[in-house]
């Protein structure tokens, strides 16, 4: 049987309102999407994920949904999303969207009904509502803290029925328009169920699911030394037999239809969410945390591959996302940024041009490996074209409620979500097709050398380089086979503490090497083996913070 689609697939994440803008008013929508789809095909990639483009209050730039069955107007309405899934199929393109289990909106009729209803209602039971402390409720029901800053409880305000606010707090564990599901009620199941089903009988071919590991609380709410919630995923807590249900409505479809779930959690943990029975996909999110630093890389992949396949799913390659500082400019940083969660990084790094150029160079060589690898990448829109993050946008601008939730301490996520470069002139480079002048994030005065059409023209770019590794990797009969082995690694205190040699492939397949420079001077090439692809040769030796992809056999 061949092995289903997303095993080896390359995805590339398309955040709605920052990708192509069809209708001038200076967000992207479905519309643009679709009219640019042709680009994400020559790309080079098998399918496409699309974040939330649901009606929502956009809080949290649509993670924040008041329907899951619909398209907000601002990107356009079904009919416009059964264009875009029409159009990606018949180019060959999968379509996953993202689905937010563990929140909705506070406009979510839904939760609006749990507002209007009594404590201990079955309206208030889909929530978690918990009587506050103190004599009158008027303390949270616990210490825990919110994701994006401040306290996850908010106070049910005085209205209709609850002249006092009726002492009942709810939780939310990010924003407090951010309401969480009470997943512990099977009703919860019993709607999402509904969810899945309208857009699997849409044709969509799987879901992004946002905080899966987080549906289940430690519903005894207790305090906790740093205010940190207590999220428990064992067995025990419900949250496995959550992901079976998906399951099974996933394979009760035709086709092959899927889930990526997103998840922080540590390998051996994600593992258990990847059993036959449970998710198919999670992200890996260690590249995303891991400086450009050889052997922490190189450990990284290691460990990636072996904890996947020990319950028998496929490893991702994941660098960048719509929430963390972008890769070019991780890469170009002195200081180690991690990339974490709502770094508090955004907006306080002034990088050089050579330190941005250095970062370009790095993400060039980590693409080069990561796509080479075995197992199934990520890609954000953006990505390919060597974005940096934007580090000074200016505060008013922002739209991250981290930033409000902190005061501004936390700049927030605006400076990787900044609106696409697809020409060299015009005001917003080709974002707004219908000629407006304005992009919803600005989008800083020299994107125009970055842009597709520049980059389109420059065999050197990293696009083509993209390009290139993309064909590469359905092409090459090497670079289909599962076997990888590790010629040298990098490895700290040793005489060998730069240089990752691989080699992928079989006597069948032939076999080819990926080997990537993490240190700053050139190494050399094998002699006698035939260079295939790379990303920058210095007087035919591989240039400091570089990849390359030679032929053995
Ligand atoms: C996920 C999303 C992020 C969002 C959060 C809350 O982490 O990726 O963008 O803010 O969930 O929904």
């Amino acid at each position: 049987m061949s092995k289903p689609w997303w095993e080896n697939a390359v995805v590339y994440q398309i955040y709605p309102r920052s990708f192509a803008d069809s209708d001038g008013n200076g967000i992207g929508d479905l519309p643009g999407i679709t009219s640019r789809l042709s680009y994400v095909k020559e790309l080079g990639v098998d399918a496409i994920w699309l974040s939330p483009f649901y009606p929502s209050p956009q809080v949290d730039a649509g993670y924040d949904v008041s329907d899951y069955t619909d398209v907000d107007p601002l990107f356009g309405s079904l009919a416009d999303f059964d264009a875009l899934l029409g159009t990606a199929h018949g180019l060959g393109l999968k379509v996953i969207i993202d689905l937010v289990p563990n929140h909705c909106s506070n406009a979510h009729p839904l939760f609006q009904a749990a507002l209007a209803a009594k404590p201990g209602s079955p309206e208030r039971e889909m929530f978690h509502f918990v009587t506050g402390t103190g004599e009158n409720g008027e303390n949270p029901p616990n210490n825990w803290r919110s994701v994006f800053g401040g306290p996850s409880w908010t106070k049910v305000a005085a209205g209709p029925g609850q002249e006092e606010g009726d002492k009942q707090w709810y939780y939310h564990l990010f924003a407090s328009e951010q309401p969480d599901f009470n997943w512990k009620n099977p009703k919860v199941l019993q709607y999402f169920e509904s969810v899945f089903r309208f857009w699997l009988d849409r044709g969509v071919d799987g879901f992004r699911i946002d905080v899966s590991d987080a549906l289940i609380k430690d519903t005894t709410w207790p305090n906790t030394p740093d205010g940190q919630p207590v999220i428990p995923k064992d067995e025990a807590s419900g949250v496995h037999d959550i992901y079976r249900s998906f399951r099974r409505i996933l394979d009760s479809y035709p086709g092959q239809r899927m889930a990526v779930i997103e998840t922080g959690a540590p390998d051996e943990v994600v593992a258990q969410f990847l059993r036959p029975d449970e998710m198919q996909q999670a992200f890996n999110f260690r590249f995303q945390k891991t400086p450009w630093d050889g052997p922490a890389l190189a450990k990284g992949i290691r460990e990636s591959l072996q904890a996947y396949a020990s319950v028998g799913s496929n490893t991702t390659w994941v660098t960048d996302n719509h929430d963390n500082v972008r890769t070019v400019t991780r890469y170009a940083s002195k200081v180690k940024l991690s990339g974490e969660y709502v770094p508090e990084v955004h907006g306080q790094v002034a990088l050089s041009s050579a330190e941005l150029q250095t970062g370009l160079h790095r993400a060039r060589a980590m693409a080069l490996l990561l796509l080479t690898l075995p197992g199934s990448a990520y890609i954000y829109a953006g990505q390919e074209l060597g974005l940096p993050e934007v580090v000074d946008l200016p505060d008013e601008l922002r739209t991250d409620p981290s930033f409000f939730r902190t005061q501004g301490r936390v700049k927030g996520r605006d400076g990787c979500r900044v609106p696409m470069p697809w020409r060299s002139f015009g005001p917003t480079f080709g974002f707004n097709a219908q000629g407006g002048q304005e992009s919803w994030l600005p989008q800083p005065s020299d994107w125009g050398q970055l842009s597709v059409g520049t980059q389109s023209e420059d065999s050197s770019s990293i696009l083509r380089l993209y390009q290139d590794v993309l064909k590469l990797r359905r092409s090459l009969p090497a670079l289909q086979s599962e076997n990888l082995v590790w010629v040298s690694e990098p490895q700290l205190g040793t005489t060998n503490e730069t240089v990752l040699v691989l080699e992928r492939g079989d006597s069948e397949a032939g076999i080819v090497k990926i080997i990537v420079n993490f240190g700053d001077q050139p190494v050399d090439l094998p002699e006698g083996e035939g260079l295939i692809v790379s990303n920058d040769l210095q007087g035919g030796r591989l240039a400091g913070n570089s990849a390359a992809l030679v032929k053995v056999v």
